[in-house]
């Protein structure tokens, strides 16, 4: 389902280097399993794919299908790991240009809670006031301020234009079985909700109903994302040699590169529909690992778009970086560049060739380039973009991420940094319990 490739490191590290993380890797493999490491009651995700239920399943597409039915726009709200599993699936699957104005086939999907922008916000509600619109609000904690103060905005504008029957029935709740605000929210207004299960961390969070229901609202088939994850599970299993194991080897490769001073990842995808994949990868990487003045800064960028931007700095700046392509062997459609009797443009050279020939050449050009320019280059192939190959893709990065966390010597599963930021903000904005924080923080500045 994913084909690995280190080779192009090779001029950078040494494979029997690479090969000398079988021991840590197999020790990590069975920490996750054993539940002996870090953050060991955060690891439902492992063999969430192969758990997940039929019932489960029918339970969200029923869901779904009420969304679909009384929706032309379903406003996804949550932040993090409670919204970027999703957008990352719904943007690799989508059609670029239809859901813009093709509502028979899906509710078109928006997504809020992510940010705290006021136009944002102001521009969503003004474009939702003539929509039948519905609501997913998805929060673990049910506390985020982001999502919560997005979702108090729709609940009323939901409220207001479609009445409160009509509301609770498209409005539908994603958080915690018993607390937090989102729940108490949800059981007294008699929302359909969703539990997000209590040791599946946010990031880790796109296979639970979190990423799930949003897929599925959006047209997707979960049966296949999951039965792609499940393949995955299996393939990244402990019992799995190590050097057929893909998430070992991504996770030992990446962790010499470190150790060779490559502080920097660069995901990068020669298609657009997976920028949010990349957007994804980040949170994951980046919460995952970045702790104890530790971790690899992952990257992203989207080419041939930012060739043209970040290229320059990729080929000659400062050496500290390596590059993971993901690479979509098939497209979906087939488009072949026309002749021109004029070639004005001198093209025809390329007359009657596929777009993604082009495409492809412009990925194996940048690759060799890149090596050229001392880059190390890790590649991922996928079939195509579909849902069993996005789904084995997402589980492929998790499992790989909770190995290489454990090499790395970090707890993977927690976010212990995420929380300075909060407490500044509610302390500058007063928020009750935070008084002593704000005499604090307003003698600073
Ligand atoms: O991975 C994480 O834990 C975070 O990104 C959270 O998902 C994010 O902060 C949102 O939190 P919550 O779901 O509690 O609103």
């Amino acid at each position: 389902m994913i084909n690995l490739n280190i080779e192009k490191t090779l001029g950078f590290i040494s494979k029997e280097k690479v090969f000398a993380y079988e021991a840590q890797a197999k020790a990590a493999q069975e920490a996750l399993e054993n539940g002996t490491g870090k953050g060991n009651d955060f690891l439902g995700w492992l063999h969430l794919p192969s758990s997940i239920t039929k019932e489960h399943l029918a339970d969200l597409k029923a869901t779904a299908q009420t969304l679909r039915d009384n929706c032309e726009v379903v406003v996804v709200a949550g932040i993090g790991g409670s919204y970027l599993g999703a957008r990352a699936v719904i943007e690799a699957l989508s059609d670029s240009f239809t859901w813009l104005h093709d509502k028979k086939t899906a509710p078109v999907i928006l997504y809020a809670g992510h940010n705290i922008g006021e136009d944002y916000l102001y521009e969503l509600t003004r474009y939702l006031a003539d929509k039948k619109f519905g609501v997913i609000n998805i929060s673990k904690s049910g506390t985020t301020t982001e999502t919560a103060l997005a979702f108090r905005l729709l609940k009323k504008q939901c409220e207001d234009q479609r009445g409160k029957d009509m509301a609770k029935k498209v409005i539908v709740a994603i958080t915690d079985a018993k607390k937090g605000a989102a729940r108490v929210t949800a059981d007294n207004e008699g929302y359909k909700s969703f539990i997000i299960p209590d040791n599946v961390g946010g990031r880790f969070s796109v296979l639970t109903p979190v990423g799930l229901l949003p897929i599925a609202v959006a047209g997707f088939d979960i049966d296949k994302l999951v039965a792609g994850a499940t393949v995955m599970e299996k393939a990244c299993g402990k019992d799995v040699p190590f050097a057929q194991n893909p998430a070992a080897i991504y996770a030992a490769t990446r962790n010499e590169l470190y150790r060779n001073g490559k502080k920097i990842e660069i995901l990068v995808n020669f298609n657009p529909k997976l920028h949010y994949v990349s957007e994804w990868w980040k949170q994951l990487y980046g919460e995952s690992e970045g702790k104890e003045n530790k971790g690899i800064f992952p990257a992203a960028v989207d080419f041939s778009t930012d060739l043209h931007s970040m290229g320059q700095w990729i080929q000659e700046g400062e050496r500290t970086i390596y590059e993971t392509v993901i690479s979509v062997e098939k497209t979906n459609h087939k488009l072949e560049v026309p002749t021109d009797a004029q070639n004005l443009d001198g093209l025809n050279f390329l007359a009657g060739k596929r777009v993604d020939e082009v495409n492809k050449m412009a990925e194996l050009g940048t690759q060799l380039a890149h090596v050229d320019g001392g880059v190390p280059n890790i590649r991922i192939v996928i079939p195509a973009l579909n849902e069993e190959s996005i789904g084995g893709l997402l589980y492929f990065f998790e499992k790989a991420c909770g190995i290489s966390g454990y090499i790395l010597g970090v707890n993977p599963f927690d976010q212990p940094g995420v929380e300075a930021y909060k407490k500044n903000m509610f302390a500058l904005l007063n928020k009750p319990g935070y008084e002593e924080e704000s005499k604090a923080i307003r003698a600073r500045l």
